[in-house]
């Protein structure tokens, strides 16, 4: 029940009870009520290029295929059959003219229409309505700079009044070059035994966890930083991002470095001050990115205590293929599932979720969510509530209680203005 849901999340005491990680009706009324209705990022344009283009992915946990077009739209629809349900798509990605399952061969076009059925006049007499058996669409699909987002949700607000002012960062980081960003081909997949929430909430925020965490690896890109180095912003939506407001690496040499370094005056004359951070991000509720880091991330469910890291790597369009080639070692040496960086995290939540699997008293506990919690400081030039250190949990708590609003709301819980100027006040 919700009053069963609040007394687990407790925002103002910066307490949650480690039982929404963990619980499996929790985690079913979460498939509906979050996933259900919330922008979920599909793919961005670059990776579906052409008419006939397609891209299978999940929203939640269920299989979709994103498809482009013919007249350059995008569609997505469930990658489940209307005769039993099969999968229609089992190709991660490519181009094709329809979808053709191979359970009775029932076969969709790429808008998800049913265009052929075997035997449909002696078995069905003609009988069968194709009109009405078409694959269940995704009710909504809007992209923001070439980020594709879904929405099962026909009544969800759009997508640019969800994303607010993370927008602002986001155009930090895709805006720095004329062509944008684009995705390079391969996604990177690997498991985690834990709820998917520890890793949307540690890139909405957590950047306290890098200097332990991350101490070995850290050692090996600069010297330590602090809260000083950078700040935190929490936004009513549910984001979170936190970022050091300048690069620290001692690979001035590579070509990344050289790329960056050479890039960065046109950048700053685009972007200001946001051409030179490196950030972490999360975009309520399981999309995240690593501006600085060329890399963008899904957090796929499958079960209370497991979830698919989906990563992809991101490159400006039109940087030289040597600082693409370099952007994309970097990103698989620091975040791939072997990377210096992402096998110490995959290892904390692995360890977490075991502990919440076996444990009893573990699950009577409440974890702490306190950091950072003292007034906005503002900033006039960064929209969102701006915290002045690189440390702080403000972002885990905003994304915590719109979480909360999803679950205890049987109505879309629509935000507004005062609310969000309410939150991102100065002071507040
Ligand atoms: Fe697809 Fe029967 S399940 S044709």
């Amino acid at each position: 029940s919700s009053d069963y849901l609040k007394s687990l999340v407790d925002i103002e005491a910066g307490r949650i009870s480690p039982e929404i990680f963990i619980d499996e009706d929790i985690y079913r009324l979460e498939l509906d009520r979050v996933f259900g209705r919330n922008w979920l990022f599909l793919a961005h344009d670059s990776m579906i290029p052409k008419p006939g283009d397609f891209f299978s992915t999940y929203m939640g946990g269920d299989p979709v295929v994103v498809a482009r077009q013919p007249d350059g739209s995008v569609r997505a629809f469930l990658n489940a059959c209307r005769h039993r349900g099969m999968r229609v798509c089992r190709a991660e990605s490519g181009n094709t003219k329809s979808f053709f399952c191979t359970y009775h061969g029932w076969a969709y076009d790429t808008a998800g229409n049913l265009i052929n059925v075997p035997n449909l006049s002696d078995a069905y007499k003609d009988r069968l309505s194709l009109k009405d058996n078409g694959l269940i669409p995704v009710a909504r699909i809007e992209s923001y700079k070439g980020l594709i987002f879904g929405n099962f949700d026909a009544t969800a607000p759009s997508l640019e009044e969800h994303l607010g002012d993370l927008k602002y960062y986001i155009d930090g980081w895709v805006d720095q070059v004329e062509g944008g960003i684009e995705v390079l081909p391969g996604v990177v997949r690997w498991t985690i035994n834990a709820n998917w929430k520890l890793a949307a909430e540690q890139f909405a925020g957590d950047t306290y966890h890098a200097p332990t965490s991350h101490a070995s690896s850290l050692l090996s890109f600069g010297p330590a930083f602090e809260g000083k180095d950078g700040a935190h912003v929490a936004f009513r939506e549910g984001h979170g991002e936190s970022f050091l407001f300048k690069r620290h690496t001692r690979f001035s040499e590579d070509p990344l470095s050289v790329y960056n370094d050479a890039k960065l005056e046109a950048a700053r004359d685009r972007v200001g001050d946001r051409a030179e951070f490196v950030a972490n991000f999360t975009a309520f509720p399981a999309f995240s990115g690593l501006p600085g880091s060329s890399n963008i991330r899904v957090w796929h469910p499958k079960g209370p205590n497991k979830f698919e890291i989906w990563s992809f790597t991101v490159v400006d369009k039109n940087a030289p293929p040597e600082a693409k080639k370099a952007m994309q070692v970097s990103a698989s040496f620091t975040e791939g599932p072997a990377g210096v960086v992402e096998t110490d995290d995959g290892e904390n939540w692995g360890l977490i979720g075991a502990i919440l699997e076996q444990g009893h008293q573990a699950r009577k506990m409440r974890w702490n969510y306190q950091m950072g919690d003292y007034p906005a400081t503002g900033h006039e030039e960064f929209p969102g509530a701006y915290r002045d250190s690189f440390f702080g949990e403000a972002g885990h708590r905003a994304f915590y209680r719109r979480w909360l609003e999803f679950m205890t709301s049987e109505e879309w819980p629509v935000l507004t203005q005062e609310e969000r100027d309410a939150f991102n006040k100065p002071g507040a």
